[in-house]
């Protein structure tokens, strides 16, 4: 992969218009919405946020969302729906599998992102350092899966992930109350794919 070649230039303008891709987007939100006591006090960092799916369902319920992503045409059509959300926004390019963010959140929500950066390790520690102290991680990405999820898996460093090695991972991090609940599933013709909501505290 060439450096900061964005992998997401030819998906932005047509990534809403899945139908299955917001629904799962939605259902992520509910669960996250149900599971922690969210405030309009709240700024949450939204990583990779793309073109603000998450965000969207989440933002009647916070203050502020910071969209941080690495494509820069995803945050594109992020920015352009930006009077749509019910809370402020922000929108910050960033590449968190090498950069840091040298800021705090009451929170940070992501979705179906994770399985896009290599050292799990290292972006739970760095996420760890951006969370405030009792703080939250809501966290949703695929269960492990044989690789057929993506029709091309360009950019995808795992085919989901085991939920007791991710808690492993999140608790060497500093991470407490590490839980897991299935959050959405979603279905492609030659199967069923399912989503977990890893939750934790610092
Ligand atoms: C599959 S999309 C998911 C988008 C959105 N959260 C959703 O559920 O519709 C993954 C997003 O993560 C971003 N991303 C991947 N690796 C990243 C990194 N290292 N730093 C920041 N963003 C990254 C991509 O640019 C893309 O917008």
């Amino acid at each position: 992969m060439k450096k900061n070649e964005d992998l997401f230039a030819h998906k932005s303008k047509s990534w809403d218009m899945n139908s299955k891709r917001v629904q799962n987007a939605k259902g992520i939100a509910e669960l996250i919405v149900k599971n922690i006591k969210l405030d309009k006090s709240m700024e949450l960092m939204d990583f990779g946020a793309s073109t603000g799916l998450l965000s969207y369902f989440v933002a009647p319920f916070v203050k502020k969302i910071v969209a941080v992503d690495n494509s820069p045409s995803m945050l594109l059509e992020f920015e352009a729906k930006c009077d749509e959300f019910a809370c402020e926004t922000e929108v910050i390019e960033k590449d968190l599998s090498v950069d840091t963010l040298d800021r705090t959140f009451d929170g940070v929500i992501s979705s179906m992102t994770i399985h896009h950066l290599e050292d799990i390790i290292a972006l739970f520690e760095k996420l760890y350092t951006m969370v405030k102290d009792g703080g939250f991680i809501a966290i949703a990405d695929l269960d492990s899966e044989d690789g057929s999820f993506h029709s091309d898996n360009t950019g995808v460093h795992h085919h989901g992930f085991d939920r007791e090695a991710l808690q492993l991972i999140a608790e060497n991090a500093g991470f407490k109350d590490v839980k897991f609940d299935l959050a959405s599933t979603i279905d492609k013709p030659h199967r069923t794919f399912t989503v977990f909501l890893l939750t934790a505290v610092k």
